[in-house]
């Protein structure tokens, strides 16, 4: 049962705090990332996932030691206080290990199962996003929203994919068949970031297929904060199934255009 005195003001404080003390650590890249993989061979985890992700638990546990956690790479607890923790130490591990700049730390807490507060720190890119439930999104402090909502042919739409081949191919078909009918497609390789970027009117919308809690708490609750609207496929909220997030003008526009490509085989599995 969650204590009245949740305060989401403090919980994103708390997330600010512990996102920006991984994000310095992180900073200092290695020459040696210790690289390992996980679900496929291109699924990376490295010793800075790891260090990182240590960083924010023991963070968090010594502010609020009653809080639960779920950590992309393994930190798992269930909590008493009915705030639970959802981590992605580097989101955009490839980008980290190539050297590029667009990873974030996301660090979001759930009150009772609702996302209440988020953070998505971007600190080789200076950005820093937070949100609470009710409360708006912000950008490096200062209020943000998406921006007008342009013609679906003038759409600048952000995308990812998963991991798996199969799955992968399925996706590209997909994006292939929405690629004409939009202005252009983004894939920038940390799912916290293309939300962000929706939140900060630096793309028009943002659709992905198997993000998994950690990817997602965060930056769907600063984009949905900041205006958009934040689903899944036929009014199912937006999870591993589906991601659609665009301004609510947008939105029917570019579902449509999305079943139309045949987003209903990445659930399915199927061809066509
Ligand atoms: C990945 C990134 C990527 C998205 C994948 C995620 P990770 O997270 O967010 O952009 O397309 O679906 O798994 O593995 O770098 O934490």
């Amino acid at each position: 049962m969650l204590s009245g005195a949740v305060d989401p003001a403090e919980l994103v404080a708390l997330a600010e705090r512990v996102a920006r003390s991984a994000g310095a650590l992180l900073l200092q890249r290695p020459t040696d990332l210790g690289v390992s993989t996980k679900s496929s061979p291109t699924d990376v985890v490295t010793v800075m996932d790891r260090a990182s992700e240590r960083l924010l638990v023991d963070g968090l546990l010594e502010a609020r030691p009653d809080d639960g956690i779920l950590g992309e790479e393994g930190g798992e607890r269930s909590g008493a206080s009915g705030v639970r923790w959802l981590l992605d130490p580097i989101d955009g591990t490839v980008n980290y290990l190539y050297g590029l700049r667009e990873w974030t730390v996301s660090v979001a807490a759930e009150a009772d199962g609702e996302v209440v507060a988020g953070v998505v720190h971007a600190p080789a890119l200076g950005d820093t996003y937070a949100a609470t439930l009710g409360g708006g999104a912000r950008w490096n402090g200062d209020p943000t929203g998406v921006g007008s909502a342009p013609e679906l042919a003038q759409t600048l739409l952000a995308t990812g994919f998963g991991y798996d081949s199969a799955q992968r191919a399925r996706q590209a078909a997909v994006i292939a068949a929405v690629l004409p009918r939009v202005r252009d497609i983004r894939r920038i390789g940390a799912a916290s970031l293309d939300l962000c970027l929706l939140a900060a009117g630096r793309v028009d919308a943002y659709v992905e297929q198997g993000l998994q809690p950690w990817d997602l708490a965060a930056g769907g609750l600063i984009a949905s904060e900041a205006g958009a609207r934040v689903e899944g496929l036929r009014g199912a909220p937006a999870g591993e199934a589906l991601v659609i997030a665009t301004r609510p003008e947008l939105f029917d526009a570019l579902h449509s255009l999305l079943v139309g490509a045949g987003v209903d085989t990445l659930t399915t599995g199927g061809t066509s």
